[in-house]
């Protein structure tokens, strides 16, 4: 979604937000725009398109003071004039913005009555006019007056020849973050747009506003200073052709740094530093609400099926988009889990703050440390998974899974889950990040897998129980990274409908690993078969019989059932990556999608 990236300093402001926008292409973008205080006659360069086509003629202004942005279309259509900064009617004011201003129309209307000209249909320019409208001298105040008027979502970050050693920023429910450097600062949305400058980061709180001058900076209320904890080369490719590749690649370490220091296998438990101080509090809870979006959702989905087996408490995944707008029924005893990437997601964040409301306790399952779902929630687990750039979520997922089975055991152990059977879980888990690799090893038999059924336009994924979930993110990831329709569905289901669509040009990915449910799924297997569908199982190793069924096997090592999803989505990541590749799509970027969702 949309990126922000500001700059006031001591050197040339353009190269350092060009650098910055491209780190957050990732994000996925239509359109993109800068804005320098370049002497007396700002400068401004705003285009439809990606940035490097234009990178030949991007003139060199001086000024050690800017803004730039990259949109992804929410209000106004895919125009020169829509993109950001957007400006005044005097073009003196230029302002770059996140989030959604739902009272646009009206203010809009009302600024024309008074005599303002407008140049987009985008719903941020009432903001500049507004600016405008309330500049006295003093650009903090004139945003201060403008976003009282204002009803929404926002990040901005605002710069003007009128007021011009400074940049205004103010965020509320879209992620805003300071670096602060040596005699430098800069504005960001996502923290890959300053880690080449510094890891010292404030993250901006709701309703705040801050003012970044070439040698200070201050904010309405004292923040503490946070360290970014990446590594500078964890955001780069480091010789991978793509983003998604990598991350699927490097998730034997980030599965180890979710683990690591939290498994007690001799207690049989997890340690999990982020519950400690509410768990008394947890040891009441009676009921989880698990809210997410998208493949978070579907790891939420895992976490269900672990949390009701092996901790005995009911547990139930909403989606986040849907949650405020049905009645969920949520007592005292109920705590919610946000499980989100990002934590940035906004109708997971809109959930929270309903949760919140009703006094709940709130937990948050994320990957990006001080985000918004980290921050708001009362306690969580940080999975550790590393900067993750490509829109596709590959490593957060099956970090997302292993926090979910940290949770169980930290849940379950508080409750009636023997220490044997704790002792275990842990030991499997420690296992896992060294059977990943394993399946990885077997990275260019998928690639032919993929090249073999490259020319299929339809999927059928089929699980049960825990691969119940892995089904619906093996199809969702085909979907999304080779644009090939896919549906994720309960083997049982299968004969209550999706049966009708197979053919012999409809072939099924059954995940069946030995287990609980390995006759079951046979069954359906079978069921596919009888109508002449191609089907491509995973299975558990040392199972020969199954190739007597199917065309073609890809093999995951045994592991305890709860784990199971987490190696078998490994080979499904792989198939979807190389699908993409082989249609000659933009894997780390498809069409139409972005990394954080921060609009509803
Ligand atoms: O950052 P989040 O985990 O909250 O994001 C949720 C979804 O937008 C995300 O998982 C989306 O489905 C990805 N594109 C999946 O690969």
């Amino acid at each position: 979604m949309c990126g922000i990236v500001g700059y006031i300093g001591k050197k040339p402001a353009f190269p350092i937000l060009l650098a910055g926008l491209k780190r957050l292409e990732y994000r996925g973008y239509d359109s993109f725009g800068f804005s320098v205080l370049d002497g007396k006659k700002p400068f401004l360069f705003k285009k439809t398109g990606k940035i490097s086509q234009f990178e030949q003629e991007f003139p060199d202004p001086n000024g050690e003071i800017g803004i730039a942005h990259t949109r992804w279309a929410t209000t106004g259509a895919v125009t020169d004039a829509n993109a950001h900064p957007h400006f005044d009617c005097k073009k003196e004011i230029f302002l770059v913005h996140n989030g959604i201003i739902e009272n646009y129309q009206e203010i809009r209307n009302q600024l024309i009555k008074e005599g303002h000209k407008f140049n987009s249909e985008c719903d941020t320019e009432v903001l500049s006019h507004l600016i405008e409208k309330h500049f006295r001298g003093n650009l903090e105040e004139a945003v201060r007056e403008t976003l009282r008027e204002v009803k929404g979502t926002y990040g901005i970050a605002v710069v003007s020849k009128r007021d011009p050693q400074k940049i205004v920023v103010a965020r509320l429910s879209s992620p805003l973050l300071l670096g602060i450097g040596q005699d430098e600062f800069l504005v960001a949305s996502d923290p890959a747009a300053v880690i080449t400058h510094t890891r010292q980061v404030i993250n901006l709180d709701d309703n705040e506003i801050a003012v970044l001058k070439p040698g200070n900076f201050f904010i309405l209320k004292e923040k503490p200073l946070e360290t970014i904890e990446w590594e500078r080369g964890e955001a780069e490719k480091k010789g991978y052709p793509h983003f998604t590749i990598k991350e699927i690649m490097e998730q034997p370490e980030s599965l180890e740094n979710t683990l690591k220091g939290r498994l007690l296998i001799n207690e049989g438990t997890a340690k999990l530093g982020g519950l400690e101080a509410i768990q008394d509090k947890l040891r009441k809870i009676k009921r989880l609400n698990i809210i997410a979006c998208g493949t978070a959702r579907h790891a939420a989905l895992v976490g269900e099926y672990m949390l009701e087996e092996y901790a005995n408490i009911p547990a139930e995944v909403d989606s986040a988009s849907e949650f405020r707008y049905r009645k969920p029924v949520l007592d005292k005893d109920t705590a919610a889990i946000f499980v989100s990437q990002s934590g940035e997601t906004a109708d997971t964040l809109a959930a929270l703050k309903e949760v919140k409301q009703r006094g709940l306790i709130t937990l948050g399952i994320v990957n990006v440390v001080g985000s918004s779902v980290a921050r708001e929630t009362d306690a969580g687990i940080y999975i550790r998974s590393g900067p993750e750039i490509a829109v596709a979520s590959t490593k957060a997922t099956t970090s997302q899974i292993a926090a979910l089975a940290l949770l169980t055991l930290f849940l379950g152990r508080q409750r009636d889950m023997a220490l044997v059977m704790g002792q275990r879980i842990t030991k499997e888990l420690a296992k896992i990040p060294e059977l990943v690799k394993k399946i990885l090893e077997q990275d260019v038999q998928i690639e032919e897998l993929a090249e073999k059924y490259k020319n299929f336009d339809n999927f059928m994924y089929i699980g049960r129980k825990y691969d119940y979930p892995t089904a619906r993110e093996g199809a969702h990831k085909i979907k999304e990274v080779a644009y090939v329709h896919a549906e994720g569905c309960r083997g049982g289901e299968l004969k209550h409908c999706e049966l009708a669509l197979i053919d012999e040009n409809f072939p099924t990915v059954a995940i069946c690993p030995s287990n609980s449910v390995y006759e079951k799924m046979m069954s359906n297997i079978e069921e596919i078969k009888a109508r002449g569908g191609p089907i491509i199982a995973v299975a558990t190793e040392g199972n020969e019989d199954i190739k007597n069924l199917v065309d073609d096997v890809i093999y995951i090592p045994k592991t305890l059932e709860m784990l199971t999803p987490i190696l078998a989505l490994i080979p499904l990541q792989l198939f979807a990556y190389h699908s993409g590749v082989l249609r000659g799509h933009n894997v780390d970027k498809p069409r139409n999608l972005a990394k954080s969702v921060t609009v509803e």
